[in-house]
């Protein structure tokens, strides 16, 4: 499939969106939802790719959950810590990294089933062993190919026990699934990162009720005490910041664009963005700043305006790991030369975002230097429509259609359905704020 954009010359993006739910908290609403005793109700829910898989997942091991469908609210029966039945068939985890870690950490400790996870093509290239490595220190049994890293993996439940953990990558997904291992671990498990990663299992696990504590410096250490019940909630998923960042970065590089993003979700360990846009000299204000079950949530007006160049370190990297392929896009658009180091985690997400941004901007006559760890990109470069390809990457989709706004001359986009990963409706509301 392919997709033509940017033949709107001269019109600009003005209107109201509001963005689907958030990915993570939607992962995370299902899978502690299935673990609860009791039932959790979830508004909100992302209703997109990646949450489906982890819905059919649960599905295959018991777990009731009602059909995902836009504006409906989830229902998921919880069967218990240790409630999930073997599964007569592969877990099929699709495209989603988070389905498939966090699965790890779910089943590893489920004494005497077996569990087979695969995924996609994409999904089968990606490190799992930055989780079964962790794991297997707890007595978890995981095998797999290049020596446990890569699926399909093999999981054969066992009894685990506590351990503390030091975890080389901030990364939300390994935090998660050694927490939820934990759960049900003999003795207390602590995870410490060199960074704080995104909190939304903590906050969330916490008020489904497990123990769990939060310390260390900058938030970087979390320490589980098993032997707590877990029970359903009432769970209301914000939107997602990562799906915002695409209007916001329009709304700011689109001359005489005016756009308000509704219902996003703030939460600290994620706004990393909006610190980047405001170095940028980014027109955006937060509108009805507010706190919804547990987790901050704005609205956000951005208006388009002069940007400045932006630089972005490796501490920086974890509460915008998502955004930088359409930071790059925005990059293009400022004044002066923006750097990006500490990111060689963007080589290993759906694809070498790194890699891909500057092949795929770079048909478009971005002038992006690729380092090992990162990028950078000259500002003040016209781009022109050119013939893309998304590389099956829903954010590099999204983030090259935000360069088709301001190129000169029609994009050509192949594989834009890729969108679909984490924002079904985005093809949709695009056309809706033309104006
Ligand atoms: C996610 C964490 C991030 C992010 C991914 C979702 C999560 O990955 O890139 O889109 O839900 O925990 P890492 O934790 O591997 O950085």
């Amino acid at each position: 499939m392919s997709l033509t954009l940017g033949t709107t010359a001269g019109r600009s993006l003005r209107g109201t969106v509001r963005v689907p739910g958030d990915k993570s908290i939607s992962h995370r609403a299902l899978l502690f939802g299935a673990i609860a005793e009791g039932s959790t109700r979830i508004e909100g829910l992302l209703p997109a790719e990646d949450p489906l898989s982890t819905a059919a997942c649960l599905r295959a091991m018991g777990v009731e959950v009602s059909p995902i469908a836009a504006g409906q609210p989830v229902l998921v029966q919880g069967v218990g810590l240790d409630g999930f039945r073997e599964p007569e068939d592969v877990l099929d985890c699709g495209n989603s990294g988070t389905t498939m870690r966090l699965m790890l950490g779910l089943l590893a400790g489920r004494d005497g089933r077996h569990f087979v996870l695969n995924g996609d093509g994409s999904l089968r290239r990606r490190p799992m062993k930055r989780v079964g490595g962790p794991l297997t220190e707890m007595g978890a049994t995981i095998a797999g190919r290049a020596g446990g890293n890569l699926a399909p993996l093999a999981i054969q439940g066992r009894r685990l026990h506590g351990a503390t953990i030091r975890t080389p990558v901030a990364s939300a997904q390994v935090k998660s699934a050694i927490l939820l291992a934990a759960l049900t671990a003999e003795g207390t498990t602590t995870v410490i990162e060199p960074v704080q990663s995104r909190d939304h299992s903590e906050r969330m696990l916490r008020a489904f009720g497990a123990e769990l504590t939060v310390g260390g410096d900058g938030d970087t250490m979390v320490t589980v005490t098993p032997g707590a019940t877990l029970r359903g909630q009432e769970v209301v998923v914000p939107g997602d910041i990562s799906s915002a960042a695409f209007w916001l970065v329009a709304g700011a590089i689109t001359p005489g664009a005016e756009l308000t993003v509704e219902n996003v979700g703030l939460n600290p360990s994620r706004t990393g963005i909006l610190d980047v846009l405001a170095q940028m000299g980014a027109r955006i204000e937060v509108l009805n700043a507010r706190d919804v079950a547990g987790e901050p949530v704005g609205d956000l007006r951005v208006s388009h305006g002069p940007l400045q160049a932006f630089t972005i370190g490796a501490e920086l990297i974890p509460r915008l790991v998502d955004e930088i392929p359409v930071l790059a896009v925005a990059a293009c658009c400022a004044e002066g030369l923006s750097r990006v180091t500490g990111a060689e985690e963007l080589r290993v997400k759906e694809t070498d975002r790194l890699s891909v941004m500057a092949r795929q901007l770079g048909a478009m006559g971005a002038v992006i230097e690729e380092f090992a760890d990162g990028m950078a990109i000259q500002g003040g470069v016209s781009l022109k429509g050119a013939a893309v390809d998304s590389e099956t990457d829903h954010r590099v989709a999204m983030s090259l259609a935000v360069a088709a706004q301001i190129a000169s001359g029609a994009t050509e986009l192949h594989r834009p359905e890729a969108a679909a990963v984490s924002y079904p409706g985005f093809w949709d509301d695009l056309e809706r704020i033309q104006a």
